[in-house]
């Protein structure tokens, strides 16, 4: 283009303008270096340029990278391999059970985590074999638990009546079966998950154990706790080490089992920003490294009287899901229309909200343009396309100038939004891989009429609207 050309082009772009505005000065808005600038935007997912992305498979849009993905757990891996020498990731499934993403996940070592009968079957469907599944959850039917005995799935016994169930199916199919048991207790870090699991403190472990040891068909070979999410103390992780490997060395000493792994479940922090913390993510979340360090030299620790006897150290199990999956899938939505609150603040209305971002509700998610943004940034509420008053994707934010058609990046948006989002008032969107040299496949089609209603019967007397 010859730079006439070139200007001339220019000239003739419809330039963004805004009606100029007094807005009062609030605290909190400006510091004494005055507006804060808004220099950081990117049109490019691993190569691929976002707006083409949107032009051909439609706003909103999430985008995958594999590359991220794949990096993300061999980092975790090769981090906790390197500090311990037995060690399996489950997978999540609820914190992200697409297809794609639990396929690349099991390719690189992952088992399946997983705490319900769909989920189980959804491991199954994907290609997992039963002896691979770790089957987690309050609530495991009957049938499934069948299923998974005989699949020799590692079954998590969250409560007595479960282990009542399992002792039965035990006699019924006489089948031994081995199990493991969740816990809970305090670590004086987190509130304790005491709904799930079986109680430390009060002694209801304990009796969970003489109970199986009594059993003629169960076998107790793990120890299962998960003390809770997005946890920011690594030493919250010592403790729970350090507790379940003085349990393990109790229920060993007091009964023929043995411990064959140890489940600390997951927890670690993504590098989102949980709203109410000040300090933005890369301050205050501990990397991998540092819960390695405190999990591990813990589990060395505890575990090296048993290497001394000619014993094997137990398998130490994770069921990481935020740290791994988060910052590898981000949102692109679209602003589909702007606005002037009457307290002088700027909204933005996005094609997607709260129905696709569920974890808008508690994070301060990344924003960040596609392109450049010119302007003074102004205090701005992004809101989401429900007719809802909830629907707030962002409720105060510093932004330059955006204007309809822009689209912005609501990143990291891997975990706990393709599986907790809702069919609401809107189609749910495509979901997008980015795979090695920029190609880009669909994981997930976006919704249509036909597959919202496919469940749906019309009774007779009700097929048509009107007489
Ligand atoms: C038993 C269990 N394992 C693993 C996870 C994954 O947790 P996170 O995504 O915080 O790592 C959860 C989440 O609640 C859980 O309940």
């Amino acid at each position: 283009m010859k730079s006439t050309d070139k200007l001339s082009s220019t000239l003739s772009e419809k330039k963004s303008w805004t009606k100029p505005i007094i807005s009062p000065v609030r605290s909190g808005i400006q510091n004494k270096f005055g507006g804060a600038l808004y220099s950081n935007w990117q049109d490019t997912i691993d190569g691929v340029v976002i707006n083409e992305l949107l032009e051909q498979y439609g706003s909103p849009l999430f985008v995958v990278s594999e590359k991220k993905l794949r990096k993300n757990m061999r980092h975790i891996n090769r981090v906790f391999s390197a500090r311990y020498p037995d060690v399996l990731f489950g997978w999540s499934y609820k914190t992200n059970y697409l297809g794609a993403v639990c396929n690349l996940l099991h390719q690189e070592g992952a088992w399946a985590e997983v705490v319900s009968d769909f989920e189980y079957e959804k491991a199954r469907n994907l290609g997992v074999p039963g002896n691979k599944i770790i089957f987690n959850g309050p609530y495991k039917t009957r049938d499934s638990l069948i299923v998974a005995i005989n699949d020799k799935a590692r079954i998590h016994i969250d409560n007595i009546d479960e282990l009542h169930t399992l002792e039965d199916l035990g006699i019924e199919l006489d089948r031994d079966i081995k199990v493991a048991i969740r816990v809970n207790f305090e670590t004086g870090y987190t509130e304790p998950w005491s709904r799930f699991g079986f109680n430390l403190e009060s002694g209801q472990a304990m009796n969970a154990v003489w109970r199986i040891a009594a059993s003629k068909h169960l076998k107790l070979v793990g120890l299962h706790s998960h003390i809770g999410t997005f946890i920011l103390e690594p030493q919250a992780y010592a403790v729970q080490t350090r507790t379940l490997c003085e349990f393990m060395n109790k229920v060993e000493s007091s009964t023929d089992f043995e411990i064959e792994f140890i489940d600390i479940g997951g927890g670690f922090a993504s590098l989102n920003s949980l709203q109410g913390i000040y300090l933005p993510p890369e301050q205050i979340v501990p990397s991998i490294e540092q819960y390695a360090d405190a999990i591990c030299s813990v589990m060395l620790d505890h575990t090296e009287q048993r290497v001394a006897r000619g014993g094997k150290r137990p398998q130490l199990v994770l069921e990481t899901g935020r740290a791994i999956v988060d910052d590898a899938e981000a949102l692109v939505s679209s602003v589909i229309s702007t606005n002037r609150l009457p307290d002088g603040r700027k909204a933005l209305v996005m094609d997607a909200g709260v129905n696709l971002l569920f974890t808008a509700f508690w994070y301060n998610h990344q924003v960040i343009p596609t392109r450049t943004l010119d302007g003074r940034a102004e205090e701005t509420v992004i809101y989401g396309p429900l007719c809802m008053n909830i629907d707030v994707l962002r409720a105060s934010i510093m932004l330059p100038p955006v204007k309809v058609g822009d689209s912005l990046i609501f990143s990291p948006a891997g975990a706990y939004n393709n599986t907790q989002w809702l069919q609401f008032i809107h189609y749910r969107p495509n979901i997008v891989m980015v795979h090695d040299k920029q190609q880009v496949s669909v994981i997930r089609k976006a919704e249509n009429l036909e597959v919202v209603i496919a469940q749906e019967r019309l009774p007779q007397h009700l097929a048509k609207p009107f007489k």
